[in-house]
């Protein structure tokens, strides 16, 4: 199944063999309309999926960025849309297959922590898995990692410490905190964000953590940016929307697409 979807893409970009592979969150995608190469619609490529959410596009791009080749989802796969948890990952997988060693994961994510404000960017330190699945569970796949991975440092703290150091490099605030990951769709409710708060999490969202978890697994280095898009629920009395969300992460696009583009240049 793997091998189908890696020989397809094979076929299409001959030569050009990514090591970094950056997944494009909501409202966060244009980034592969500014650097594309080639483009490959999902629903070309055997066995992924097509995505469904506005705010996704739904392509894999390949593209030279500040001179390192660089493979792009523009749009991910939730598991809220239905998806199962293996369809959610596999192109993580794929990515691993061509060679990624790096793995930039984006996202929208509601602040808990009260200090951050919509608009801001953190890069994730840490998270918890609160989807209530894994997408290691199955037989192993001892090729690409262990049964029982450790996820002591999922994201790495170098790569932690070089993104704030090119953030103040460029003049662009970042704040660090834990992601926690619930299914969705529903936004949480004010008391689940409590939760959230008393276990440790400074944001929550609905993706992320699958990807992270199966690319630690395979060995690759993982750096986690979540674009605080709104304060999450109760956090502050205003409501939430999609809309919203969409609107922040907008506004937070460019400051984020230069920091992308700076760290692959020192990746
Ligand atoms: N909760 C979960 N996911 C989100 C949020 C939120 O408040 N904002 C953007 N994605």
């Amino acid at each position: 199944m793997l091998s189908e979807a890696v020989s397809f893409i094979k076929s299409k970009i001959g030569d050009f063999e990514p090591e970094i592979g950056i997944v494009l969150g909501s409202g966060l995608g244009e980034l592969a309309d500014e650097f594309c190469d080639i483009a490959l619609d999902y629903s070309d490529i055997p066995n992924f999926e097509a995505s469904t959410i506005s705010g996704h596009k739904g392509r894999l791009v390949f593209a030279e960025i500040s001179g390192k080749k660089v493979v792009m989802m523009q749009g991910r796969f939730h598991y809220y849309e239905g998806h199962s948890i293996e369809k959610v990952v596999f192109p993580i997988k794929v990515m691993k297959k061509l060679g990624v060693k790096t793995l930039i994961l984006t996202n929208a994510a509601g602040g808990v922590n009260p200090s951050f404000n919509p608009s801001d960017l953190m890069i994730i330190t840490d998270h918890i898995n609160f989807m209530g699945v894994n997408p290691l569970i199955g037989k192993n796949d001892d090729s690409m990692g262990t049964r029982f991975p450790d996820m002591s440092e999922v994201y790495d703290s170098n790569l932690v410490e070089l993104v704030q150091k090119v953030g103040d490099s460029i003049g662009v605030d970042l704040q660090e905190g834990v992601y926690m990951a619930l299914t969705g769709p529903s936004y949480e409710t004010p008391a689940e964000v409590r939760m959230a708060k008393v276990i440790g999490a400074d944001a929550v969202g609905m993706s992320t953590v699958p990807e992270a978890i199966v690319a630690s697994w395979a060995g690759m280095k993982v750096i986690g940016l979540s674009c605080i898009c709104n304060s999450a629920a109760g956090v502050s009395t205003v409501g939430l929307s999609h809309d919203d969300v969409i609107r922040a992460a907008n506004i937070a696009k460019d400051k984020f697409k230069k920091l992308v583009k700076e760290v692959v240049k020192k990746l």
